[in-house]
């Protein structure tokens, strides 16, 4: 059976990748769980890390836009966002995990569309930036889960946490075994639109950081337009890591977490988690 070695949450403004690179350059001590989270990540040996996204009007415009869209693809490019395709290398996908996952949950009631193309933009790549670098080489498999947080109606914050449970369970059914690490990715609080353009809010990012390892019941409670008002419109990208949660179990550690404002114009968080009772398949 397959084992989920680790949870993370992290922003995916694309700014973010630069900024941790010169955080690193500079030992600033407030980046520190920035600068950290890839080498922690590396100490849990995933084989493939399953990637919480949302794309941007890049992959699907606005006149189609699947609530859930799930890779079950081979491999993915990385997608042009208006420059060409980003110098970064194509990402390897794992169809079987992929396949085991869409069929589980399709079958506990959670209709995915199945994709198996998917181009994949900075939504993806910046926490993979993050996470592992600049290689030649991405040094695991990856399964892409886009969620549509941009064009209403969106998923609610307590199905984005059940799915995230059906999710969990399809792992460890997985007969083929591996580790598997998942990223839900997005805000923290940001707006880049409209009259509240450059809104921010720490008060809730730090409850949100805090709540995402210790109470996800909590902050599966609130409704979309609480997420809007209290972490802008764009901030509300924050309900994947809730799926990320719910494919933890209930109880875990919390093993880094930081907060940094500005990146760009948003906030910027991350926090680390394993399972408190990890098995050793
Ligand atoms: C930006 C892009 C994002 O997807 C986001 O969530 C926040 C900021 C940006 O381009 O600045
Ligand atoms: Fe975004």
């Amino acid at each position: 059976m397959a084992e989920i070695v680790a949870g993370i949450g992290m922003s995916h403004v694309p700014a973010l990748g630069p900024a941790v690179e010169a955080a690193k350059a500079s030992n600033n001590p407030d980046m520190k769980a920035f600068t950290e989270v890839g080498s922690w990540l590396e100490e849990t040996r995933p084989d493939v890390v399953v990637m919480v996204y949302n794309d941007h009007g890049a992959t699907f415009a606005f006149d189609m836009v699947p609530t859930f869209a799930f890779g079950v693809g081979e491999s993915y490019q990385p997608a042009d966002e208006g420059f060409g395709r980003p110098a970064v290398p194509d990402f390897e996908g794992d169809p079987e995990l992929s396949w085991h996952i869409a069929d589980s949950v399709v079958h506990e009631g959670f209709d995915l569309t199945i994709c198996q193309e998917l181009d994949l933009d900075h939504g993806f790549s910046t926490p993979m930036k993050v996470l592992f670098g600049r290689p030649e080489q991405w040094p695991v498999k990856v399964i892409p889960l886009a969620v549509n947080v941009v064009q209403q109606p969106t998923p609610s914050a307590r199905r984005c946490l059940d799915l995230g449970r059906a999710i969990g369970r399809a792992i460890r059914s997985f007969p083929g075994g591996g580790r598997v690490a998942l990223v839900g990715t997005g805000g923290m609080s940001h707006q880049l639109q409209g009259e509240r353009a450059g809104f921010i809010n720490p008060e809730f990012d730090k409850q949100f950081l805090r709540e995402i390892v210790t109470d996800p019941e909590n902050i599966a409670s609130y409704s979309n337009a609480e997420y809007i008002n209290q972490a802008g419109s764009e901030g509300a990208e924050l309900v994947m890591w809730l799926i990320m949660r719910g494919a933890m179990d209930a109880e875990v550690t919390e093993e880094l977490s930081g907060y940094t404002i500005p990146v760009a114009n948003t906030a910027a968080g991350v926090v680390a988690m394993r399972n408190k009772v990890a098995v050793h398949a």
